[in-house]
């Protein structure tokens, strides 16, 4: 039977901040089934598109991305916050839903020419994809598509993000 993927969201009002409703994936990541079949829904989107290397942004976004670049038998190229990265880094500031956040990628993480895919659990200013493609291009990667578990449509994301491909396994 198909997996309504809702039914593994935890709705919690008022986190972090009042207003906010957080949309929790840990229900979906916590079940061995769901958990598959909300990645393969990626790896389908990804597989069309040639993908070549996987880049999510922290925490999240490697929950969500690691898997899909295992099964697509890719690397993984983590978006980091602050202070995590040994090496040398690109990076970007930008803002969130809530607050203003920063992530740095090593600077030969993605390779000049490499075929991209975005990936991460949740879109909702857009912010973090954006500044996640921002840096895959710096490097020198094509982002040939994004994805995500969940897209706030409220918050109006894509008009941030336009002219990339993206798909969203479930909005609210
Ligand atoms: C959350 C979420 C996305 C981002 C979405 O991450 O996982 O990365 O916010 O918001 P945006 O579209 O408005 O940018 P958060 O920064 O809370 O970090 P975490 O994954 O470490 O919890
Ligand atoms: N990241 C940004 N906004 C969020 C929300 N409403 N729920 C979960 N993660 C988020």
């Amino acid at each position: 039977m198909a997996i309504n993927f809702k039914d593994y969201v935890a709705n919690v009002k008022d986190f972090p901040d009042p207003g906010i409703i957080f949309r929790d994936i840990s229900p979906l990541m916590e079940d061995g089934k769901a958990y598959a079949a909300a990645t393969d829904a990626i790896v389908d989107y990804a597989q069309a598109k040639g993908v070549e290397m996987v880049c999510g942004p922290e925490a999240r976004g490697f929950i969500v991305g690691c898997p899909v670049a295992y099964k697509l038998g890719v690397g993984f190229a983590p978006a980091r916050k602050k202070g995590k990265l040994p090496r040398e880094t690109v990076s970007v500031t930008y803002d969130l839903e809530y607050g203003k956040a920063s992530l740095f990628m090593h600077k030969d993480a993605v390779k000049p020419g490499q075929r991209v895919l975005v990936v991460d659990d949740l879109m909702a200013t857009g912010g973090t994809l954006a500044a996640t493609i921002k840096l895959v291009e710096e490097l020198g990667g094509i982002v040939v598509g994004t994805a995500f578990l969940i897209e706030l449509t409220d918050l109006h994301g894509r008009d941030k993000i336009k002219g990339y491909d993206m798909f969203t396994l479930m909005q609210y």
